[in-house]
């Protein structure tokens, strides 16, 4: 048997191997790599000891099912983790191409290297190594590993409706989040919901010449940015009827925990946003913003000429691709039905607007008050040597709801990226020692929670 430190260096060799596969769920065209993907998980899964394996397909890629469940009266963890990625453009800002993964300064830089690839990993080596020293594991464990979490998420949601029984387990192991900072153990207590959708927009019946028409004909590029400004003002609030009737202020403890975390807006500003000023709605603290208040973003607008040289068309049609984020107690369907009357409301005259949903899922927001949690805060303090901290996010899981709502599960979310990971951006990067803490924490928890 290989030392632990042997046995992690194999375990890089191996994400590797996987972070080289673009598997980008939500491309038509990546469909064999997905397979793939789950294929090379299924076979790790089996290598660390499971005494069973599933691909399950239901929608669009397969779940990857692995357990083990030899240790009766000990408690049993889903692990959950995804092996899709977010598409990799714009590639030209890659310094090293993102599926052909690169080690540079103690990060390993490609696509899907924090966000999850790397993450999940830690669970899977995690488990591998207790397994092969003790030839059995102190708790029982089922892996649940999804191919369709940046893209919505069908599978698993069909598959968590239809067979609770076989997911039960007392609590879900989630390493998919951020540190506060370096070497700062974190547990994530909240994470936003999101409807992701499609605004639809359509004017003449084709494209027009802007020197003949201009002036009497609709413009739909024009006639999003009016809806867009009619749905937030200029200071960040969404003026959406209703919209926030459901947000919860965060409680007063929460609140003080987050008071004492190190932050430095300015360093903020600077080293992660990168832009002249933080917007948002007055009155909030960056945290309230990005953690526990709602948002409305536009991710892109295709319509008309976008080449190079010019062209003077009035489109016909465009589409912007839209998203709100949802914070506790907030509804997807009821978020939804406000956004399109909304839109019904403000669309200009001479054009029709439709809104599409794309997907949708709501917010999570657990107790950490219990000891799934708190073991796994201990177990971090052990290995980082410094007290766990506890935040939340503004980025969104959309099965960890579900997990509590529908079969009362909490999620422990023990993560390891860093601020500076660059998820979904170019030059994603896992910083190793995090890959490689995150195995001994990982460790320890399940020792912990067996003893
Ligand atoms: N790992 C992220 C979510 C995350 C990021 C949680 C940072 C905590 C800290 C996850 O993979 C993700 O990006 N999810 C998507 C889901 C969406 C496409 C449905 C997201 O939030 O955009
Ligand atoms: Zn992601």
């Amino acid at each position: 048997m290989p030392d632990l430190n042997s046995f992690k260096k194999e375990a890089l060799a191996q994400l590797i191997e996987l972070l080289k596969i673009p598997s980008i769920s939500t491309l038509p065209e990546n469909k064999p790599d997905m397979d793939r993907a789950a294929a090379y998980i299924e076979a790790a899964l089996q290598r660390a000891g499971m005494t069973r394996t599933e691909l399950i397909h239901r929608a669009h890629h397969p779940l990857v099912y692995g357990e083990w469940l030899g240790a009766p009266g000990k408690p049993t963890l889903l692990l959950y983790g995804h092996y899709d990625v977010q598409p990799a453009d714009p590639l030209e800002e890659w310094k090293s191409p993102p599926f052909e993964p690169e080690i540079r300064d103690n990060n390993i830089y490609a696509r899907g290297a924090t966000d999850d690839k790397g993450q999940t990993w830690i669970l899977v080596k995690a488990v591998e190594w207790i397994m092969q020293r003790d030839g059995k594991l102190p708790i029982n464990v089922k892996f649940l590993i999804e191919g369709e979490e940046e893209s919505g998420g069908e599978t698993i949601e069909k598959y968590v409706s239809e067979k609770p029984a076989q997911l039960a387990a007392d609590a879900v192991v989630i390493c998919d989040s951020e540190m506060f900072a370096e070497g700062m153990p974190t547990i994530c207590t909240g994470l936003r919901g999101i409807v992701y959708g499609e605004l639809a927009v359509q004017g003449a019946r084709q494209d027009l010449h802007s020197g003949v028409y201009g002036g009497a004909a609709p413009n739909p590029i024009m006639a999003i940015a009016e809806i867009l400004c009619a749905l937030k003002d200029r200071d960040g609030h969404i003026t959406i009827p209703g919209f926030y009737d459901r947000v919860l202020p965060p409680a007063p403890a929460e609140k003080e925990a987050w008071a004492s975390l190190p932050f430095d807006e300015a360093a903020y500003l600077e080293k992660e946003v990168g832009s002249v000023a933080l917007t948002g709605e007055p009155g909030f603290s960056v945290f309230d913003r990005t953690w526990a208040r709602p948002t409305l973003e536009v991710h892109g607008i295709r319509g008309g000429f976008t080449g190079d040289g010019a062209k003077t068309v009035i489109p016909a049609r465009a589409v912007a691709k839209l998203s709100m984020r949802l914070v506790a107690d907030m509804r997807p369907e009821e978020a939804i039905a406000q956004l399109q009357e909304a839109v019904k409301n403000v669309t200009p005259r001479g054009v029709t607007a439709e809104f599409k949903l794309l997907h949708g899922a709501g917010p999570s927001l657990v107790d950490p008050d219990n000891s799934f949690i708190r073991e796994s805060a201990l177990a971090m303090e052990e290995v980082f040597g410094r007290k766990t901290v506890y935040m939340r996010s503004g980025g969104s899981i959309p099965i960890v709801g579900l997990f509590l709502t529908h079969m009362a599960m909490p999620s422990v979310l023990m993560g390891f990226g860093l601020p500076d990971d660059n998820l979904h951006s170019p030059n994603e990067k896992f910083h190793l020692p995090n890959f490689y803490q995150g195995i001994d924490a990982v460790i320890r928890y399940l020792e912990r929670l067996g003893a």
